[in-house]
């Protein structure tokens, strides 16, 4: 078994060998922080020594076996090497960048592409992804939202367990599937003011009932890293924090893969002014349960000394050994340092498959936001459609921000798209109006926006002015958001809302179609425009997949997963907020609102529109008491009553009305994909059990409280039919 071979490994090593596995150096290019000052040279001598474990960002067939041969080689034990990359979305294939995909609430496709990602990257000698990102966000200033799921804790914890069956499949052993992370352990999406890497201010109550709970099902669900974060929270920077690390995480959940820092996370404890130098932080993270350091430089220069001087203890050096030798034994490295090294298997590869597959999570993911008047979809008496915008035949955006190796310009452009779709009989003409990013456009180099060039706008508003329907492709650049990317304006940015009011002065048939990796303020636009598509940054068959939906091949049944705003000053946004003790006041400004806005979302949480109607029937509870031993029933009838199939998302909500604690207005905690023909109907019933009603309670336990509950059914957060029960204990 996995615990003897571990421990017959550990037995032979020696402390600096111990100490080398806790080390992942990156593969040849500082990405995204400090690197360790250390040359490649002295890299690879250190490789041949057995000092390090891990590498990250060494990408194909020949350079992880290189690398794995410079350990197998030459080391005294050849313990193998694990190499870790950020697969995100997609590794070749590029699927909808997480907050799009989770748009489309289906668990089942989110697995398959994170199996499709795992497939790609593993036949390219990859064996570990830092994925899922499951840090719940709200606060759409900050870059990172595209790279989550969004603001809520019992749709995150969904998407994580999908997305690490999806990676790791039931045999981590297999060539085909790959180690997840469940990142970053933790409050990272927390950042005050959306401010990246900033500072969190969260409570207990909050840590445990919000942020908490996606890393709890990734625990569970047995993924086999996590990586800690950059943050502190409320004083104790994560990489330093023994609460969360060791005592909660390896304690309490009892998880037994291994921790490794964010890039530079460690060392970065100085910055943060909670260690005195390099030393200092590699005490502390160790202590405090960080098993690996992501290219520090740390633990190699420190950890020997520590255990001498016994500031370190070995036995928690051997824990942390063991936790990543359990997981190198788990992908059966040991067996064949080089099975993710396989020419054979990468010419295995179902690429085209996996297009199509693509194509089908993108067009699933798409939400629509308004339908005035049906604009959509596009009627066959439309003749000419003129495809205006930065976006309409940009093949970039759409493969967004950690992309992995989705080529530039890869993507299907909403123009492609179109094109392909429409008959001869259908003029399609296009203007771009205004460039959006410009110059150098890439992980790191800062984005350059087109705030003054408006050379193209008189060509893009003669064609709108000519055409029957206008196409605006707007939105943000793939730049736009990610790590380091926050912003304090959320709007179209650039000269976009000024081409869109110029376009709509000529012609008001529009439809809006957005890519974007973030909740964008568009309150002119829902106001003014009469179609509205939310179509995130959807990858590699980004253009046929609008395109399916505009003309009607596809009823869009997407969902968001993150509120819009009204306005940035709303941020940070969420529909599961707490009642506050002055909800409303009529004819008086005194209770929690602003006096310039409403306080609500302009489109909330769980909203998405379809080409067809749902119509909710009134709820029906099996009995308005619970007991811890009796679940109850809720049904209702789910009609289509307009003239499609269609699917749509049914959310159950709850609402704890008096606890020992406050709780918030409504959480979701469930929801059921139905798919319904024309004028059909159906019985659709959810269990609540004891168990849904549990909550991290004023005595620092999950429990339930006796009490009245509300729940809630509808198809979004705001919109929702209510009945109650009561719950005896
Ligand atoms: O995995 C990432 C992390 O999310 C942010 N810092 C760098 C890591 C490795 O690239």
């Amino acid at each position: 078994n996995v615990e003897t071979k571990v421990d017959s490994v550990l037995n032979l090593m020696t402390l600096e060998e111990k100490i080398g596995q806790l080390v992942q150096y990156n593969g040849s290019w500082d990405l995204t922080g400090p690197a360790s000052d250390m040359d490649n040279k002295q890299k690879e001598e250190n490789l041949k020594r057995g000092m390090v474990g891990s590498m990250l960002n060494v990408l194909s067939v020949e350079a992880t076996t290189e690398a794995q041969k410079l350990v197998m080689e030459n080391s005294r034990l050849k313990i193998p090497l694990i190499f870790g990359y950020d697969v995100i979305h997609g590794y070749k294939t590029m699927f909808p960048v997480p907050i799009g995909e989770t748009a489309s609430w289906d668990l089942e496709a989110m697995e398959e592409s994170a199996r499709i990602a795992a497939l790609e990257s593993a036949a390219h000698g990859v064996n570990w992804t830092f994925a899922p990102m499951i840090d719940i966000s709200r606060d759409a200033r900050w870059g990172r939202i595209m790279e989550g799921s969004g603001e809520d804790p019992f749709l995150t914890s969904k998407v994580a367990v999908a997305k690490i069956k999806g990676y790791q499949g039931n045999d981590l052993a297999s060539p085909t599937t790959i180690a997840a992370t469940a990142k970053h352990f933790a409050g990272y999406g927390f950042a005050e003011a959306g401010r990246d890497y900033n500072t969190i201010h969260v409570g207990e109550n909050e840590l445990h009932n919000t942020i908490l709970p996606p890393f709890k099902a990734a625990a569970d669900a047995g993924v086999a890293t996590f990586m800690n974060s950059f943050n502190d929270i409320d004083g104790t920077p994560a990489t330093g924090h023994k609460i969360l690390q060791r005592d909660i995480l390896k304690g309490d959940w009892n998880w037994n893969g291994f921790i490794v820092s964010d890039w530079g996370s460690i060392i970065e404890m100085v910055d943060h002014g909670f260690a005195r130098d390099k030393k200092h932080a590699a005490e502390i993270a160790l202590n405090a349960g960080s098993d690996m350091d992501m290219e520090g430089g740390a633990y190699e220069a420190s950890l020997l000394e520590l255990v001498e001087e016994g500031k370190v203890s070995e036995e928690k050096i051997n824990d942390a050994v063991k936790r990543v030798l359990r997981v190198k034994f788990k992908l059966g490295l040991f067996e064949d340092p080089y099975k993710y090294s396989n020419p054979d298997l990468l010419a295995q590869i179902p690429f085209q498959e996996h297009q199509e597959t693509a194509r089908d999570i993108a067009r699933k993911s798409i939400v629509l936001l308004k339908n005035e008047n049906n604009i959509l979809p596009i009627k066959s008496s439309v003749k000419n459609i003129a495809v205006i915008g930065p976006l309409a035949d940009d093949k970039d955006t759409p493969i967004g921000n950690w992309r992995a190796q989705g080529e530039a310009n890869s993507a299907v452009s909403l123009l492609e798209g179109i094109k392909n779709t429409v008959g001869s009989g259908v003029k399609v003409t296009h203007a771009k109006g205004a460039a959006l990013g410009m110059g150098e456009r890439s992980f790191l180099a800062p984005l350059e926006i087109n705030t003054t060039d408006r050379s193209g706008f008189a060509d893009a508003v003669k064609k709108a002015g000519n055409a029957d329907l206008v196409i605006m492709a707007l939105g943000e650049d793939a730049f736009q958001s990610g790590e380091g990317r926050s912003q304090v304006n959320i709007g179209l940015a650039g000269l976009q809302q000024e081409l869109l009011e110029e376009i709509y002065a000529v012609n008001k048939n529009i439809v809006l179609v957005l890519q974007n990796g973030r909740p964008l303020e568009i309150s002119w636009a829902a106001e003014n425009i009469p179609g509205i598509v939310e179509a995130w940054q959807l990858g590699s068959e980004s253009g046929n997949a609008i395109a399916d939906v505009l003309f009607g091949k596809y009823n869009p049944s997407g969902k968001l997963p993150v509120s819009f705003p009204r306005a940035v000053g709303q941020e940070p946004l969420y529909y599961n907020q707490k009642n506050t003790g002055r909800p409303f006041s009529p004819n008086s400004v005194t209770y929690s609102a602003y006096t310039d806005e409403k306080k609500d979302a302009l489109y909330p949480f769980g909203f998405g529109l379809s080409y067809t109607d749902f119509e909710y029937g009134d709820l029906q509870l099996s009995s308005s008491k619970m007991t811890p031993d009796a679940s109850i029933k809720v049904s209702f009838q789910l009609t289509n009553s307009g003239d499609v199939e269609g699917k749509e998302v049914v959310q159950l909500y709850l609402r704890d009305l008096v606890a020992s604690t406050t709780r918030p207005v409504k959480e979701l905690k469930g929801f059921q994909l139905i798919t319904l023909a024309p004028g059909e109907t159906k019985k659709v019933t959810f269990e609540i059990s004891e168990e849904m009603l549990q909550f991290y309670n004023a005595e620092r336990k999950w429990d339930s409280e006796a009490g009245e509950f509300h729940v809630l059914i509808g198809g979004n957060s705001r919109d929702l039919k209510k009945s109650s029960f009561t719950l005896n204990k």
